[in-house]
């Protein structure tokens, strides 16, 4: 199960949380973006929501798992944003610790994993001399079919495969757009295997489909719970009852504090190494959801998020957490370790400093760490939730996907921005279509030509 505890939210308990009239207040406010929700679900824009029910499209990640089982020694998937850093998260949530550094017997026989979600040549050359290309397998995954890094990279690849004489079909598979996109029509002409990402699911809305499926089907996470963890989530999420609704109450408590109380960045620390990278991924969900123009009144809006780790991180952020601008939400998610825990022997029990730690056990220490900054964090009027995983596992990793995917969307309709789009990259990436001459790029062209250019008096 999952829970939210957000006692150290709302003021006067913490003395810089949201303030109780606005929280008491919440009801009617949430009453709208629920509505909001329930206009884009009927719509057909949500269609994260019907991926944990859609078994012929989980079919199509598992039967290619099992078609291709034993061939692989390496799955690399090319991806960026979206068709990245879900794949990342699951990885780290859900496969063993250290997983690419097992032999293949503790890997089950199932493949290491990598993700290639940038163009750097140094990173893309080594990890391309480490594997044995006959055994590996190159997941290109991109919903427009059309994103420059990952074509560039699936181009490397291509090539790579060509001049080693290797059938592309047998060591690329596609995971895009069901129609649009470079990408299908070279799926059709050479029946290489295409993967779908619907229509209606966007990038960073799409672990749950073959974009993060796939390649945990291929590594042998139980996919089947990841999904039913997200549909029980999506669930108890879908109701108008704000205090019933653990993505309402989410939403409705980070916006308040922003909004109310001047909480501009939000933070999301997990005190779980195998949860840190969902918290990347979470960053990319808020930020790119929600940094809009407010169309009705042209506001630039939107939180900041953060990832942090717990403990790790009370060595580094911690300080500023507490002390430094009171500008921050901070959620701290709680888990019991995944595996069994391990007992801190009972050594020197003549020096103070170590004796009171023997007999514990490691994870204990972890989560009374975690309790411990919850508290402090309160006592110094800096306002903070958890929420309470009571296991790392597939269906509880679904359950919590799927919990912030959906108060991502109703965070959008409290901050009046359409959380489903992403016009703000548009113009980066049109000035690099320009300047590397993709056709079409002629406007896109012409206002980089009149950007000011580097002055030398500016240059040091
Ligand atoms: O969330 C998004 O839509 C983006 O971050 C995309 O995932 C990212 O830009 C990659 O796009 P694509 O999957 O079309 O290659």
């Amino acid at each position: 199960m999952i829970h939210i505890d957000y006692t150290n939210m709302l003021a006067p308990t913490v003395s810089g949380g949201v303030p109780q009239s606005d929280w008491a207040k919440a009801d009617s406010l949430f009453a709208g973006a629920h509505a909001e929700f329930e206009r884009r679900r009927a719509a057909g824009e949500l269609g994260f929501l019907d991926l944990p029910g859609d078994a012929a499209l989980h079919r199509q990640s598992t039967d290619y798992a099992t078609r291709t089982r034993g061939k692989f020694d390496d799955v690399v998937v090319l991806g960026i944003g979206g068709s990245a850093l879900g794949p990342v998260a699951l990885r780290t949530a859900l496969c063993k610790p250290y997983w690419n550094m097992l032999d293949a017997g503790e890997r089950d026989m199932r493949p290491r994993l990598h993700v290639l979600d940038n163009l750097d040549p140094t990173t893309i050359t080594a990890l391309l001399a480490q594997v044995r290309l006959e055994r590996t397998l190159f997941v290109v995954t991109s919903k427009s079919g059309g994103t420059a890094e990952t074509m560039a990279q699936y181009l490397v690849v291509r090539d790579r495969l060509e001049r080693e004489r290797l059938a592309v079909r047998d060591h690329i598979v596609f995971v895009t757009d069901p129609k649009k996109g470079a990408l299908r029509p070279v799926a059709t002409a050479e029946n290489i295997p295409a993967l779908d990402i619907p229509a209606n699911v966007g990038g960073r809305f799409s672990v749950l489909c073959p974009v993060g499926v796939l390649p945990a089907a291929l590594v042998g996470i139980d996919t089947a719970r990841l999904l039913a963890g997200a549909g029980e989530m999506a669930q108890r999420c879908s109701g108008s009852a704000l205090r019933e609704n653990p993505a309402a109450v989410f939403a409705t408590l980070q916006y308040l504090a922003d909004v109310k109380a001047g909480k501009h960045i939000h933070v999301l620390m997990p005190y779980s190494d195998a949860l840190r990278d969902c918290a990347s991924w979470f960053v990319q969900l808020w930020a790119e959801s929600l940094g809009k123009v407010r169309p009705t009144d042209h506001e630039h809006v939107g939180p900041t998020p953060l990832a942090s780790l717990g403990a790790t991180d009370q060595h580094s952020q911690v300080q500023l957490f507490m002390e430094g601008t009171a500008n921050k939400t901070i959620t701290l998610i709680s888990a019991p370790p995944r595996d069994r825990d391990v007992t801190i022997p009972k050594l020197h029990q003549d020096i103070p400093e170590l004796a009171y730690l023997g007999g514990h056990a490691l994870g204990e220490v972890l989560d009374v760490e975690r309790r411990a900054t919850a508290g402090a964090l309160a006592l110094r009027g800096r306002p903070n939730m958890t929420i309470e995983l009571d296991a790392v596992d597939a269906w509880h990793v679904g359950a919590l996907m799927m919990l912030l995917e959906v108060a991502t969307v109703h965070a959008g309709a409290l901050y009046g921005v359409n959380p489903l789009d992403q016009p703000g990259v548009e113009l980066g990436k049109n000035f690099t279509y320009a300047i590397m001459g993709r056709p079409g790029s002629h406007a896109a062209k012409q206002e980089w030509d009149r950007l000011p250019k580097p002055d030398p008096q500016y240059r040091v």
